[in-house]
């Protein structure tokens, strides 16, 4: 043999050092030892069963690659690139432990539905994280909206004062959001934790194993079908990757908000200040930074996944090395989407609103035009030219610098005579909210039922 190498048996001349360096994994895949170790263990424990291993030999197995992990976890383990990735340098070390016997851990399975068994148990213990976080986050902003069902601030379409809204019921939009992220990351962990082992290298094995019987062990759900799609499957992480980029895209959005709100035109929100930075010249500044950095930090997720969908797009069946290049991606990802919800859950759970800001804003934006057609079609005039005699109106009133609502009475039938003294309730911001009692609006009722529905969710 010219390399110590575990797979060295028909090679004549040692790796290049070169080569070493640019094919080597363990840098990074040595994260996953811990799902490496469990997946062992169940591998040997059922060869064991079925009796391709005696008990003795894996009870052998199973006591090294307990003292390995505790090699790893201790920092004492010395993690060798010469032995290319985790699984090798695991092997070479519970061999060096338990003698020849190490040898016999691989029997009937390939590197190749090892890792895809380790890869898939990872991801899915991570999403199991990110539903932790991001429940916080729902968590947040429906309390924040049962704080503030009474504040009041303009909708926006195109960007441009529309309707009232309340704060409540814009912080449920959110909520509802990232409410279908964790639906999402609940589906993708019904197909990412699905055992591979039993794939082998890619037809299957000769030995009489049981997959079912590893999964069971792991606490997987089910196990694979084919083994050439079992071991060349990266959809899992795609969805992973999917599932984090629209969280991203969900949360940069409110970051988005948030930088609009916290700028002193508007001043909606007072950014806390564990949670914004200062300029290093202009003394009077308060920057959102952690906002801006979660917007752009989106674009880096979403850069994770379409690098690895572009990596699996031209790849024939069935394991090819290429697919070494799902890891880092994935956990440049997950530390991304884990750490932004996390940190957004904190800043939103500290964050302070300007409610009057919100009110003036109101009264410039005439968000109460839409309510004087809608009473003007009450008194029999079709709509369309409710709009347009409502136009006049705001163009009038634009002209004076006034809201709608500080005309008067005589003033305003001017513009039409079928308006009435009843028209000054139908002009306040708050009737407006009120007033809408259709499903799922910003009405009190619906954001009460939303609420609820929320707290009811949470508590399941
Ligand atoms: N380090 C490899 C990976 O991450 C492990 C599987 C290698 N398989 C092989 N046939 N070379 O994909």
């Amino acid at each position: 043999m010219a390399d110590d190498k575990l797979w060295g048996g028909r090679f004549s001349q040692k790796t290049a050092a070169s080569v070493e360096d640019y094919t080597q994994s363990v840098d990074y895949d040595c994260a996953l030892y811990e799902e490496d170790i469990a997946g062992s263990k169940a591998h040997a424990g059922m060869l064991a069963e079925q009796g391709v291993l005696t008990v003795a030999e894996a009870e052998k197995l199973s006591a090294g690659l307990d003292q390995v992990l505790e090699e790893i976890r201790s920092g004492k383990f010395n993690w060798k690139r010469e032995y290319e990735d985790l699984h090798m340098n695991i092997e070479s070390r519970l061999t060096e432990i338990v003698g020849p016997v190490g040898g016999k851990l691989h029997t009937g399975r390939s590197r190749n539905d090892q890792v895809a068994l380790d890869f898939r148990l990872h991801v899915t213990h991570r999403l199991a994280d990110w539903k932790i976080v991001v429940t916080k986050l729902i968590g947040v902003l429906v309390d924040k909206a049962d704080q503030y069902r009474d504040v009041l601030l303009p909708g926006y379409t195109h960007m441009q004062p529309a309707q009232p809204v309340s704060l409540a019921h814009h912080m449920l939009a959110y909520a509802w959001m990232f409410r279908r992220d964790f639906e999402r990351v609940c589906d993708c962990m019904k197909r990412s934790n699905v055992s591979p082992l039993g794939a082998a290298a890619l037809a299957g094995t000769t030995y009489p194993i049981n997959p079912a019987s590893v999964a069971e062990k792991l606490g997987m759900g089910g196990t694979f079908n084919n083994s050439l799609d079992a071991v060349s499957d990266r959809d899992f992480v795609m969805e992973a990757m999917f599932t984090g980029s629209l969280m991203m895209t969900h949360l940069s959005r409110l970051c988005e908000e948030l930088i609009i709100w916290s700028n002193p035109c508007f001043g909606f929100v007072k950014l806390p200040d564990a949670f914004s930075t200062g300029s290093s010249i202009m003394p009077q500044k308060k920057n959102p930074d952690v906002c801006e950095l979660m917007r752009g930090k989106t674009g880096r997720v979403y850069g994770d996944l379409f690098s690895l969908m572009t990596t699996v797009k031209g790849l024939p069946l069935a394991y090819n090395r290429d697919m070494q290049e799902d890891k880092e991606p994935f956990f440049d990802c997950d530390k991304t989407v884990h750490d932004s919800i996390s940190i957004m859950a904190e800043m939103m759970s500290e964050m302070g609103f300007n409610p009057e800001n919100m009110r003036a804003a109101l009264k410039k934006g005439f968000l109460n035009a839409t309510e004087l057609a809608d009473y003007l079609v009450t008194k029999g005039i079709p709509f369309r030219e409710a709009h347009h005699i409502t136009g006049s109106v705001v163009a009038f009133c634009e002209k004076q610098g006034v809201g709608i609502e500080d005309l008067n009475l005589e003033k305003l039938c001017e513009f039409s005579d079928k308006i009435e003294s009843d028209v000054a309730e139908v002009l306040s911001y708050d009737a407006a909210v009120n007033r809408r009692v259709s499903h799922g609006s910003t009405g009190p009722e619906s954001v009460s039922v939303q609420i609820a529905d929320m707290k009811k969710w949470l508590e399941s």
